[in-house]
């Protein structure tokens, strides 16, 4: 009987309970073997949940007892998930995690934690909610060198703007309808600003290349500055606005970052509304490969938690496969300035582009003109913006 600890009963935690309950049967015919929750830690209490006897509030209960083999870290933020789940791992237990804080963060530590202990670190649900997108790049990518990744990886900003487009939501109002169906981050800046899908890229980055690029230091732009107006010229020109985090893996380095971009309307990844992600991988030898599923909230990510918890007991008796990561340097990252996309300057009045610059199509509305231009670098377009300051409302790559 393998005994598992939850640390965090807020909507993931309490979904993995579900989870771990509700399919308990099948689960456990496929493992041939049984498991149970032995302790589930919160600093409140829930006397009416039906896991009300398994609460605990004394961390030191789950790590002092030999007993407990595999814990499932879903407390959110750094501190005190990363000091817990160090400490397990220290004490030989295996660690689940949702905390892309903590795995962006302190990946490569853990991972090499995990390792010299004899333990797995594991993290499915980090990245993409429900999409099995981790353990696919590991294992069935595995022959092929990842050369791109593109993709929307924060369900509660696509729950936004998909509501801007499709019902002219307002911003506040579509946010607040995100956090009630349990989408949003405690604190949601991390969802508005693109923090949380820059955590997710890096991770995505690292187990392409095995490097691990401090999600702080990577350009990103959240959509809190993203108008109706700027959804509907969009529309206009065939396009749809998404917040696309990228990573690309090329000679001269790594790139990731993350901002909004005019996503064409024949790019699968235009079509990817609401709560759903979607994940474009360019692979050298499979091609170009996509993963799409729920990205946030309660029972799909805690289907990718217990895949973890699944994959620690059906490999109980093998030695772990573990995952070593280096943290980035600044030599192995390519130079973003240099970074080149076609681009959409949205302007209150009619702009005049360098002659070279050629533009591919041109929209207006309600006195606001939108010019996508041909591709070119970051420096240019920031070049053509500062020129234009008094004038150019925002500018959006396009993908
Ligand atoms: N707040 C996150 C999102 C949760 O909206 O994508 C899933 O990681």
């Amino acid at each position: 009987m393998v005994k598992i600890a939850i640390l965090g009963f807020g909507v993931v935690g309490s979904g993995t309970a579900e989870v771990l309950t509700e399919n308990k049967k099948i689960i456990e015919e496929r493992l041939g073997c049984e498991y149970s929750i032995k302790y589930i830690l919160d600093l409140r209490d829930f006397p009416n949940s039906p896991f009300a006897n398994l609460i605990v509030h004394d961390f030191n209960v789950i790590l002092n007892d030999p007993e407990v083999a595999i814990v499932a870290e879903m407390m959110g933020g750094s501190h005190p998930a990363y000091d817990f789940s160090k400490a397990c791992l220290e004490a030989g237990k295996s660690v689940i995690t949702s905390n892309k804080e903590v795995v962006s963060n302190f990946g490569v530590e853990l991972c090499s934690i995990a390792a010299k202990n004899g333990v797995r670190y594991l993290f499915e649900a980090s990245v993409g909610g429900g999409i099995p997108v981790i353990r696919p790049i590991i294992n069935d990518l595995a022959s092929n060198k990842i050369t791109r990744i593109c993709g929307i990886l924060n369900g509660t900003t696509n729950y936004i703007l998909t509501k801007m487009r499709d019902k002219g939501a307002s911003f506040s109002d579509a946010l607040s309808e995100a956090q009630k169906l349990g989408y949003a981050e405690a604190n949601p800046s991390a969802d508005v600003d693109g923090i949380d899908a820059a955590r997710k890229i890096v991770i995505l980055a690292a187990l392409a290349c095995g490097k691990l690029i401090s999600p702080k230091a990577i350009y990103t732009e959240g959509i809190s500055k993203i108008s109706l107006l700027d959804t509907k010229l969009a529309e206009s020109l065939g396009c749809s606005i998404k917040l696309i985090a990228q990573a690309h893996v090329s000679p001269e380095g790594l790139t990731a970052f993350v901002s909004p971009c005019m996503v064409q309307k024949s790019n699968p990844l235009s079509r990817i509304d609401d709560v759903f992600n979607g994940i474009l991988i360019d692979a050298n030898m499979v091609g170009e490969v996509m993963f799409y599923g729920p990205g946030a909230g309660k029972l799909p990510t805690a289907s990718a938690v217990v895949a973890d918890i699944i994959d620690v007991i059906a490999h109980r008796d093998v030695e772990p496969k573990t995952i070593a990561w280096d943290a980035a340097a600044d030599t192995d990252l390519a130079s973003f300035e240099k970074f080149c996309s076609e681009r959409v300057f949205i302007s209150s009045e009619k702009l005049a582009f360098p002659n070279d610059i050629a533009i591919i199509s041109e929209a207006a509305a309600e006195s606001v003109y939108a010019y996508m231009t041909e591709s070119i670098s970051e420096e240019l377009a920031d070049k053509i913006a500062s020129e234009n300051k008094d004038t150019v409302l925002s500018v959006f790559r396009k993908i």
